[in-house]
């Protein structure tokens, strides 16, 4: 019996939507609890599936995390050990974020590699140099599985990231924060979550300059202190609900926006007719009354260029807009996951290497569809919305690692959407 999600199509949304903590922002902030011992509190944490892997993760090592409410408390003071164990490297990509931490705090860290996923191979070669050139020692097993960092303090250094790596800029960021002496990163990623991460090291005693710029400088510091501090919102969680007032023709006040982190956004939804006001420093209202008009090109790209985490759910919007639209996908390999889905519930898109071309319909029908990654079951849940009749959405698994209380927030809106059993659904259209 796996869970799935039942929607009806055809509502639009109206109400208003508080837009949950960055899962991208929580993540690194809280492997970067890891450097300062004592309690660090977190607020405006989601409760997300990655962000409960990554309390096990952390309780795994020694440490004592509590929730209450938004916030996370972390005592990070017990922790003993620096092996990331490897059930939750396989769970969770991002537990790569405690290496530069452990490195930081222990003088060395060990892990097993992380896998692949649906969206690509995700490799970790760029944060492995990164740490090479901040002197560590870095050895991978011949199965190239199990990774062991050794370095005792790590040596500050001029590094050039071969790409702007969200990760591995944060990764570095957090090792160099206490190495001896001064670490300049070029090419560094620019994304609003590694400037929030630079925002809470320099709270925490830390001395970084340049986040949000390709060129990030970091004075290293002999120790860190444990801080209280805000997560920023989720700029990808906000983008989706902004398509799905678009998609649905309805209208939707988003509260605990950054509109500066959705820029690109904006300008795009702005050309297909989304009608969005600012109502205050952080509160947008979208508004949408008839059928988008396509948008030509689209690329995914670094920040603050458009964001391949809103791909998919542009793509959904651009399957019933007025027009075509070639929609390129720049960083990840495999991104295009969704189309196969989307293709079931009648949208015209051909895929040809890294561009996808939509030929707008005028309405989706429901299908059985099925989630193979995060962003994309997020996709197909706005199509499901938009859809005519009944859409079924296998492996919600995906999406419940990223959106909070989705079907709560939804419904509160006007959607038509619960969360049910496969088996039930075959029960049900047998009866
Ligand atoms: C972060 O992943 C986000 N995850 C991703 O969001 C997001 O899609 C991505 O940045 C790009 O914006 C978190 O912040 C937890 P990258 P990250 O390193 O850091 C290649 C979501 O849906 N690369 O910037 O893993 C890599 O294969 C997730 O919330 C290397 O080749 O992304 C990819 O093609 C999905 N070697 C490209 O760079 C490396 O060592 C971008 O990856 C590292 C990355």
């Amino acid at each position: 019996m796996t869970d799935c999600l039942k929607i009806q199509g055809g509502n639009p949304l109206r109400g208003s939507i508080r837009v949950q903590g960055s899962k991208n922002a929580a993540l690194p902030l809280m492997a970067a609890a890891v450097m300062a011992k004592g309690r660090t509190t977190l607020c405006n944490v989601p409760d997300l599936a990655d962000i409960r892997t990554m309390i096990l993760i952390i309780e795994s090592l020694g440490g004592v995390v509590e929730r209450s409410g938004d916030q996370l408390i972390l005592d990070t003071g017990p922790i003993h050990s620096n092996k990331i164990p490897e059930e939750y490297m396989r769970k969770m990509r991002s537990s790569l974020f405690l290496l530069g931490p452990l490195i930081a705090r222990f003088g060395g860290a060990e892990a097993n590699l992380p896998g692949g996923c649906a969206i690509g191979e995700r490799k970790i070669d760029i944060h492995l140099s990164g740490f090479e050139q901040l002197g560590a020692f870095v050895q991978m097993d011949e199965t190239q599985s199990n990774l062991q960092i050794t370095v005792g303090r790590l040596t500050g250094a001029n590094i050039r990231l071969s790409y702007p790596s969200v990760g591995a800029t944060e990764n570095l960021m957090m090792a160099a924060a206490l190495a001896k002496g001064e670490t300049i990163i070029f090419n560094a990623a620019c994304e609003p979550e590694v400037q929030d991460l630079q925002a809470m090291l320099n709270q925490m005693g830390a001395n970084i300059e340049g986040a949000g710029t390709t060129t990030i400088r970091i004075q290293g510091v002999e120790r860190l202190e444990p801080v209280r501090y805000h997560v920023i919102p989720d700029r990808i969680a906000a983008g989706t609900w902004m398509i799905a007032a678009g998609i649905t023709r309805g209208e939707l006040q988003l509260e605990g926006v950054r509109t500066d982190h959705i820029g690109s956004l904006i300008h795009v939804l702005k050309q297909s007719g989304v009608e969005i006001t600012r109502m205050d420093a952080e509160t947008i209202r979208v508004r949408m009354m008839k059928r988008p008009k396509a948008v030509e090109r689209i690329t995914t790209a670094p920040y603050p260029l458009f964001p391949t985490d809103l791909q998919a759910q542009l793509m959904v919007f651009f399957t019933v807009a007025d027009g075509k639209s070639i929609m390129r996908e720049t960083v990840f390999e495999r991104r295009f996951q969704h189309v196969e889905m989307l293709r079931r519930m009648s949208a015209e898109i051909s895929v040809s290497g890294s561009s996808a071309v939509i030929q707008g319909i005028s309405r989706l029908n429901g299908a059985q569809v099925r989630a193979t990654d995060l962003r994309a079951g997020a996709g197909l849940i706005l199509a499901g919305l938009a859809a005519r009749g009944t859409t079924i959405l296998e492996g919600i698994h995906h999406v419940d690692r990223g959106y909070e209380h989705v079907v709560d927030v939804l419904s509160a809106c006007g959607a038509d959407i619960q969360r049910t059993k496969t088996s039930l659904l075959l029960t049900e259209t047998a009866s």
